[in-house]
């Protein structure tokens, strides 16, 4: 495959070089634009809760890098002959509130006739260029610190293999349908050294990249890990992403495994997320305070999940 060439510039804060979640440009001394694009299948059946939760996925990205989302566009797939022009106000409906409580404005978008439904948007944030949050700073001795539970990859795909989820179908959802926005407020009192949301690489694949750039090794704790209580049982059962797989061949000279971990517990930190939650290093000396400061502001499943260390710098170990 021809490498894509990746620009570079002076006002181009990150961009293609790294794996971040977004790019972001100069544009005064005081403030950088932030870009970002997401766009998926449909993994719920309302389609309400669909448009709010791909939104929250899309806005994500911008609080990701410590930023505010101001305007997003709307991005549609659509195919007429399989659903009602109702459907489709009801997922657009889901998105416009979603942007409304994060605080910004849809301004536009475009729809296209397509084989199968689709919906995200393109987003655009601020962030001061000084305080931009990557997935590069984080330093040896940082404490890591979730604030989302794991596993949506496997409820969603127990969804589709029309698995009841009774009770958890709306646990799960809005979950997914939460922003990352008070995490991100919460960031903004505290010196944070890195940063980036957990989506299509899993928990691992994204703490990887984080690994890479910052040039450090990470460290998990399976057992302090916040994950959905159906998704070991539904591992065992078969409802198993095919991004999983993708995930896990990817990763596997990167991932250092406790031989204790069983194939179903390695899965879940493969298993893709939707709208998942930020990863953040948070220097230890006040990693205590931060998680309380997250747990009182509405972020109470948020967990110390593991550690930065020096040792096998771009490498993920996973300790029982
Ligand atoms: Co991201
Ligand atoms: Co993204
Ligand atoms: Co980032």
């Amino acid at each position: 495959m021809q490498k894509i060439p990746h620009p570079t510039d002076e006002n181009l804060l990150v961009g293609l070089h790294t794996a971040d979640d977004a790019g972001v440009y100069k544009l005064t001394a005081d403030i950088a634009l932030i870009h970002t694009v997401d766009f998926f299948t449909p993994i719920v059946d309302d389609p309400y809760m669909y448009g709010q939760i791909a939104a929250a996925n899309s806005l994500s990205d911008v609080y990701a890098m410590g930023g505010r989302p101001l305007t997003a566009l709307n991005i549609v797939g659509f195919p007429q002959i399989l659903f009602s022009n109702d459907i489709l106000a009801e997922i657009l409906k889901g998105g416009y509130d979603k942007v409304t409580e994060a605080g910004a404005l849809i301004v536009g978008g475009h729809t296209i006739t397509d084989d199968e439904l689709k919906y995200g948007l393109a987003v655009t944030g601020i962030v001061h260029p000084d305080k931009v949050l990557t997935n590069a700073g984080a330093r040896a001795g940082d404490v890591l610190i979730l604030t989302k539970p794991i596993g949506t990859g496997i409820l969603t795909t127990a969804l589709k293999g029309e698995y009841q989820l009774g009770t958890l179908l709306d646990q799960v959802s809005q979950m997914m349908a939460r922003l990352n926005n008070i995490a991100m407020e919460v960031m903004q009192k505290f010196t944070v050294n890195a940063c980036t949301d957990i989506s299509g690489f899993g928990l691992l694949g994204h703490s990887h990249e984080v690994a890479k750039s910052s040039r450090v090794g990470l460290q998990f704790q399976l057992s302090q890990i916040p994950h959905y209580r159906e998704a070991l049982p539904l591992i065992k059962k078969g409802f198993v992403p095919g991004g999983a797989g993708n995930n896990r061949i990817f990763l596997d000279d990167k991932v250092l495994l406790s031989e204790n971990l069983s194939w179903e517990q390695s899965t879940l930190l493969f298993d893709p997320q939707t709208s998942g939650g930020l990863l953040i290093a948070v220097p230890a000396d006040h990693a205590e305070q931060f998680l309380q400061a997250l747990h009182s502001a509405g972020v109470p499943e948020a967990a110390i999940v593991g550690r930065v260390v020096a040792e096998h710098p771009g490498q993920i170990e996973v300790v029982d």
